[in-house]
């Protein structure tokens, strides 16, 4: 009797650790009411300065939904995107994914200021990140989800970690799926999360080597529509105008709806990497025609797994710090 007891005993012990670590492996550190008590109005504060930089300017809430996506994929959700080069720090933001490309950073700034006025040396950066993606999505029409909080911030940056881990839009669907696994994500992550590119902006060197072959005369790529190629072309010449800005979803620019996806299936989708989601693999295919058929099913995955993304290897605990400024690490 005894003995069955403590056998009893021992698997619950075995139970409940193996929970443990699936919460962990899930981000379960991670809570919502993390701030609740010590900073109960972290959430309204950043989503008011979310508003009002989005309503100064739309694409605001694409730049800021993107860099938690960049931030996340570059040693887990840890604010190191953030950081300046100072010291012995290289900045993220001098990296191929980053350079001359993200944007927002004063935009989180002010966030930062705001919440170090209300309560000091409480919220993160990297929340602050997932925070600012979420409202961004919302202002823009898209859906909402409850975001886990209690991220600490990285004492350090990685631009070489940016370089690899931050999928091309010239990748091939394999390496863009394998970037992704690389980080616990799959296929649906990959596709819902692609449909971000439903909102903001891409330069004319991001897809250029679609619309000319290697002489530079215009090439019918078969998997881009020729007349909207031929636009494109006139904005986005074989040389120069390098940062001549696009829009990703061409339909509904601002609009955070199903029409990147109803854009891939009329081979209007502007990258190579978004293109690749409809041509080049059976399962993403059917995924794009599922959430190109049905938005609440692609607003519904697309919330799943920005949460995921959200809980990709955050610094808990005594780890890591909460900076004061967003764009350096605190002194000793
Ligand atoms: C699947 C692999 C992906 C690739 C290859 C990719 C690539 C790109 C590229 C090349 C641009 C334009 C950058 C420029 O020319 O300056 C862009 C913009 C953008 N990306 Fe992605 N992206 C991917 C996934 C994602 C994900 C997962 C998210 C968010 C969760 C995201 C959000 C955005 C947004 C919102 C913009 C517009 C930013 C703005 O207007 O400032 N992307 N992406």
């Amino acid at each position: 009797m005894a003995l069955s007891i403590s056998f009893l005993m021992i698997l619950s012990l075995f139970a409940s650790a193996s929970l443990c670590f699936s919460q962990k492996s899930n981000g379960g550190y991670l809570y919502p009411q993390f701030y609740d008590l010590s900073c109960p109005k972290a959430q309204e504060i950043v989503k008011s300065v979310v508003a009002q930089a989005v309503a100064k300017e739309t694409r605001m809430a694409a730049s800021l939904l993107r860099l938690h996506f960049h931030d996340c994929f570059v040693k887990g959700c840890d604010g190191s995107l953030l950081l300046d080069s100072i010291g012995t720090i290289i900045s993220e933001k001098t990296s191929n994914p980053n350079r001359n490309s993200t944007r927002g950073f004063e935009v989180i700034d002010e966030i930062k200021s705001a919440l170090e006025k209300e309560c000091p040396e409480t919220v993160s950066c990297a929340d602050i990140l997932a925070l600012a993606a979420r409202d961004s999505t919302v202002l823009t029409g898209g859906p909402t989800w409850e975001v886990p909080l209690g991220r600490r911030d990285s004492r350090g940056a990685s631009v070489s970690g940016s370089n690899h881990n931050i999928p091309a839009p010239n990748n091939t669907f394999r390496t863009i799926l394998t970037k992704f696994k690389l980080q616990g994500l799959h296929i649906v992550d990959l596709v819902a999360l692609s449909g971000s590119h439903t909102i903001g902006n891409s330069r004319c060197t991001s897809f250029r080597q679609r619309l000319y072959n290697q002489t530079g005369n215009a090439q019918p790529d078969y998997s881009l529509d020729q007349s909207y190629a031929s636009q494109l072309r006139t904005g986005c010449p074989r040389s120069g105008g390098d940062q001549n800005l696009f829009f990703l979803d061409y339909v509904s620019p601002t609009k955070f709806d199903n029409y990147y996806f109803k854009n891939l299936l009329a081979y209007t989708g502007l990258l190579s990497s978004d293109e690749v989601l409809f041509t080049k693999n059976k399962e993403s295919m059917e995924l794009v025609k599922q959430y190109a058929e049905n938005n609440e099913l692609f607003f519904e995955q697309f919330a799943k797994s920005m949460i995921k993304m959200g809980s990709i290897s955050p610094l808990t605990g005594s780890r890591g710090e909460i900076r004061k400024n967003c764009r350096m690490i605190n002194s000793h």
